[in-house]
């Protein structure tokens, strides 16, 4: 029986090794952290992730061929294989700070495998890696204490969340770089039990490492590319989705990721790029950086128009107003609020002295002020004291839509939850101060009902 460990229980490492136990029931699958509190709500009946029928397949397969636990040393010498799934984020420290990837985490781990790994294992890099990580990965699993000897594959994740589910049971593709035949062959068999081999792509390593960051950037260039037009859109009557679906018929084009919006958001896309630029002007390829640092620069400009367009709209000051933000979390179906357009345009408006009545279905209180504080320290981790009055006095997270609009000036759509969609329109602006504005920084509303009831409507890249 074949035995897998995965060192990092986050949003890839659950959602993957919870399928591969589901879709492999003669493989043990355990998944280890350091985090004690996170390996106890992945064995709880409330998940530290929300994704759409991830708990039906962890309930599935848990206690059966998938565990969940903090016995990292045991798990590694168990394995045959070793995924490694923590966390790269953005290094804020140091050399490269603010643009390389911060990958402690990995050294980390790869050190630990060494220590307690005996015979022969294959360790898989899950995480999204810098081109030839491998190389030092390798480097230092060949000083393992124990004699291990090691085979590194690099198997990068494409889910995208709130579509976990879906985009494992189906993947377009599955990405495995590696050197050792063998071991490849170990791994494809693996993601064999369900994906078609015509689907599972083998490559070498730096291919692979590779791919994954540019997968990510071409992904994040076109929704940067898109909200680039919607701004010239507004400037001269054209209809950004229009001009959206108009384009999105040419093949070679697509109609996919070209919606705009008040900016992409996520652990990924923004940190990806950055250390792809970071990547580029190690090699020396300061024009290629260029290129790239500017879907961020572009993203940047997208969140602070939006906040800006707000405050203009609403005659230059959204001092002392009350303001209803529907949505904090960086896309519908996820609890995730990494890098959300939300923390930004609330900073911009609690700036200009708003007071924001914040409603997400499933981001929570706590969340919302932490991912404010860490925003306005702005990295020194000193909050001034203005902003802290801000954060503590003049946000309230409510319970409902209604709750949130009842009393304000505006409501600002920034995630795409569903049931927005289906708000009670009428009772709501009956509860509004008039005129009642409406931002739909998802173009997801229906404009013209909205105009009927009596609101004042904003969307990206159109006039209403
Ligand atoms: P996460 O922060 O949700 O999870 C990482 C986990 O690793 C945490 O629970 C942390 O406690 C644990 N960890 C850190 N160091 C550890 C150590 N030394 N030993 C044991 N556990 C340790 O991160 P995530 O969103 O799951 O992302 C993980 C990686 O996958 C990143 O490189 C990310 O870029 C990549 N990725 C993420 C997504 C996504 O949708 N979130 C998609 C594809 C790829
Ligand atoms: C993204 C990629 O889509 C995944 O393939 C990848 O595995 C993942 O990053 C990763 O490496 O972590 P994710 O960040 O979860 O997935 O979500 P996306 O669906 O890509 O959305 C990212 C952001 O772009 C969201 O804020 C979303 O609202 C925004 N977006 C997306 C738009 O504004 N317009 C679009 O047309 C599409």
């Amino acid at each position: 029986m074949t035995k897998i460990c995965c060192i990092g229980a986050g949003y890839v490492g659950g959602p993957t090794m919870a399928m591969i136990a589901y879709k492999c029931p003669n493989i043990d699958v355990h998944v280890v952290d350091i985090n004690q509190a996170r390996i106890d709500a992945w064995n709880s009946d409330v998940l530290p992730v929300y994704e759409p029928g991830l708990f039906e397949i962890v309930a599935s397969r848990r206690g059966k061929n998938l565990k969940f636990s903090t016995c990292i040393d045991h798990a590694i010498r168990e394995a045959d294989i070793i995924f490694i799934s923590v966390n790269t984020p953005t290094k804020t420290f140091g050399a490269g700070a603010g643009r390389a990837a911060n990958l402690e985490f990995i050294e980390r781990c790869a050190r630990r495998i060494a220590e307690a790994a005996e015979g022969h294992k294959i360790v898989v890099e899950k995480s999204t890696l810098p081109v030839r990580t491998a190389e030092a990965v390798k480097r230092i699993l060949s000083e393992s204490s124990n004699g291990a000897t090691f085979d590194v594959l690099s198997n990068p994740e494409f889910l995208a969340e709130g579509t976990a589910i879906e985009d494992l049971l189906d993947p377009d593709r599955v990405l495995i770089g590696g050197e050792n035949p063998e071991a490849i062959e170990a791994l494809v068999s693996v993601y064999a039990h369900w994906v078609d081999r015509s689907r599972i792509l083998t490559t070498n390593l730096w291919s692979s490492e590779l791919s994954k960051l540019t997968a990510n950037a071409f992904l994040a260039q076109r929704v940067s590319s898109i909200n680039a037009i919607s701004a010239l859109c507004e400037a001269t009557e054209a209809n950004v989705d229009e001009v959206a679906a108009a384009i999105g018929t040419d093949s070679r084009i697509g109609p996919k990721f070209l919606k705009a919006s008040v900016g992409f958001g996520g652990s990924c896309f923004q940190k990806d790029i950055l250390n792809l630029v970071y990547l580029c002007q190690h090699y020396g390829l300061h024009e290629v950086a260029e290129y790239w640092e500017q879907v961020v620069k572009m993203n940047d400009y997208q969140k602070s128009r939006f906040a800006q367009k707000m405050v203009k709209t609403m005659f230059n000051t959204v001092s002392g107003k009350r303001l209803a933000i529907w949505g904090f979390a960086f896309k519908k179906d996820t609890n995730d609020t990494r890098e959300s357009a939300a923390i930004y345009v609330c900073r911009d408006l609690l700036r200009e002295n708003a007071i924001l009545n914040i409603y997400d279905p499933k981001v929570s209180d706590e969340q919302i002020r932490n991912d404010l504080r860490e925003l306005m320290a702005n990295g020194s981790g000193e909050l001034s004291q203005l902003d802290r009055r801000l954060i503590d006095e003049n946000i309230h997270v409510v319970e409902s839509m209604q709750a949130a609009a009842s009393g304000s000036h505006a409501v600002a759509v920034l995630t795409e939850w569903d049931e927005f969609k289906n708000a009670d329109f009428e009772r709501i602006y009956s509860q509004m101060q008039k005129p009642a504005f409406v931002f739909d920084g998802r173009n997801i509303l229906d404009h013209k009902k909205l105009q009927q009831i009596g609101f004042e409507v904003h969307a990206i890249g159109k006039r209403v």
